[in-house]
């Protein structure tokens, strides 16, 4: 049965449950809901207290729905008035409780990663939930990052039963999780039927509570001020996608069963890397002087794109992913400007300390940024 506790005590008894370690099995509680309405949509998130979830949950919540939050409790809460289930999802007992809780229209996947897992879940879930939404990513294309990319576009393959070890990474092509993430869409698909099964293929996720830190890492380094080392062309077209634009869609992908593949990514050629870090100087109010620095001779430093001048890729087809499926069926996209100075607003009201692992592998060294500039403009 379902108990009603603070967001204190539940914050105790997540540390308590992750501390236990091995087979915990399911703590369950609920957080009392703000609303008290009747609700029409109940919805089940796998995950659901970062970035994404935590974003699907908000828009859930404002909408009145019924949604419930599955987690490990390590990694924070959801918002308040989501239900809360405590457990892993690599934990059939677990898994089995959870299923109890059900039926639930549909089932919101965040944090599947691995096939095996994926389909573990389906199993316990197929018979409580009528749609499965798996958030993917555009990495499961093999022409990923070269080429431009449509939902027709080829797709690696891995079975939808695969251990974590299926798949490789090859130097600027496919990657291991883009060959896992694929396996995990047959899973669902082998499992709920693609009549029942919405397949969300993002591109770069930006937005407050963003973790891996990539807009985080701009908005800071723009603040500093200074001789900024801005990458390759200021005209050069990005679409990264605000993390709430893809909550808002998954909303009426339940609602209107919305099944099927669609890739999400802001419009092409709608915005530009001058256009972000210009409205990074805006939002922080900083005045930097922007040495923009052509591809080809950043390139000949040996920086690392991507992670260390996060969201710099030369490749052309990072950027030139079609979405217009998604936008017919409703993907709204706000413009680049509000997301930079939401994430700016979210980073100061928080005082965020970006403490995940991936977050400390972005951004270039103060030094070398200093190095490479005296380098590249005083010749
Ligand atoms: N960021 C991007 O640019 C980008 C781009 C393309 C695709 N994506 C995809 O978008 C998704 C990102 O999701 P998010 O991290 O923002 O979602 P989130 O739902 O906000 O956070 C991940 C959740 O998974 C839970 N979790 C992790 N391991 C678990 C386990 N074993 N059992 C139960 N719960 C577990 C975490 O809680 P606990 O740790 O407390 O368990 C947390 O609540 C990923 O699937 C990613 O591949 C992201």
């Amino acid at each position: 049965m379902s108990t009603t506790i603070s967001p204190l005590r539940m914050a105790r008894l997540a540390r308590a449950a992750a501390s236990r370690g091995g087979p915990a099995g399911v703590l369950r509680c609920a957080v009392t809901g703000k609303r008290g309405r009747m609700f029409d949509v109940r919805m089940l998130i796998l995950g659901g207290t970062r970035f994404l979830g935590y974003a699907v949950l908000e828009a859930a919540l404002w909408a009145g729905w019924d949604a419930t939050s599955f987690s490990r409790g390590v990694s924070g809460l959801p918002p308040s008035g989501a239900r809360v289930v405590l457990g892993d999802r690599l934990d059939r007992r677990a898994l089995a409780q959870l299923a109890d809780d059900g039926p639930w229209d549909a089932v919101v996947d965040t944090s599947g990663f691995v096939p095996r897992d994926v389909l573990m879940a389906c199993e316990y879930l197929r018979p409580v939930s009528t749609q499965y939404v798996f958030i993917s990513s555009v990495s499961v294309y093999r022409g990923w990052p070269k080429e431009p990319l449509s939902e027709s576009s080829e797709v690696l393959y891995c079975p939808p039963d695969a251990g974590p070890d299926y798949g490789e990474d090859v130097e600027d092509g496919p990657t291991k999780y883009g060959y896992q993430k694929s396996g995990c869409e047959l899973a669902v698909t082998s499992s709920f039927g693609v009549e029942n099964s919405t397949i969300l293929r993002p591109g770069v996720v930006l937005g407050p509570r963003e973790y891996v830190g990539r807009l985080p890492w701009w908005l800071g380094r723009v603040a500093r001020g200074g001789r900024v080392l801005a990458p390759g062309d200021p005209s050069r077209s990005i679409q990264p996608i605000d993390v709430r634009d893809l909550a808002d869609f998954v909303l009426p992908a339940i609602s209107q069963s919305a099944t099927g593949t669609y890739n999400i990514a802001a419009p092409q050629k709608r915005e530009t890397f001058g256009d972000l870090l210009r409205a990074c100087a805006d939002v922080t109010g900083s005045a930097p002087e922007f040495i923009w620095v052509p591809d080809g001779k950043l390139l000949d430093t040996g920086i690392r794109q991507w992670s260390e001048l996060p969201l710099w890729r030369t490749y052309p087809g990072v950027w030139q992913v079609d979405s217009t499926a998604a936008q017919t069926r409703g993907l709204s996209c706000r413009g680049l400007a509000d997301t930079v100075a939401d994430t700016w607003a979210w980073m100061q009201s928080s005082g965020t300390e970006l403490n995940d692992q991936r977050a400390q592998e972005i951004g270039i060294n103060p030094d070398l940024e200093k190095r490479i500039l005296g380098l590249l403009t005083d010749t």
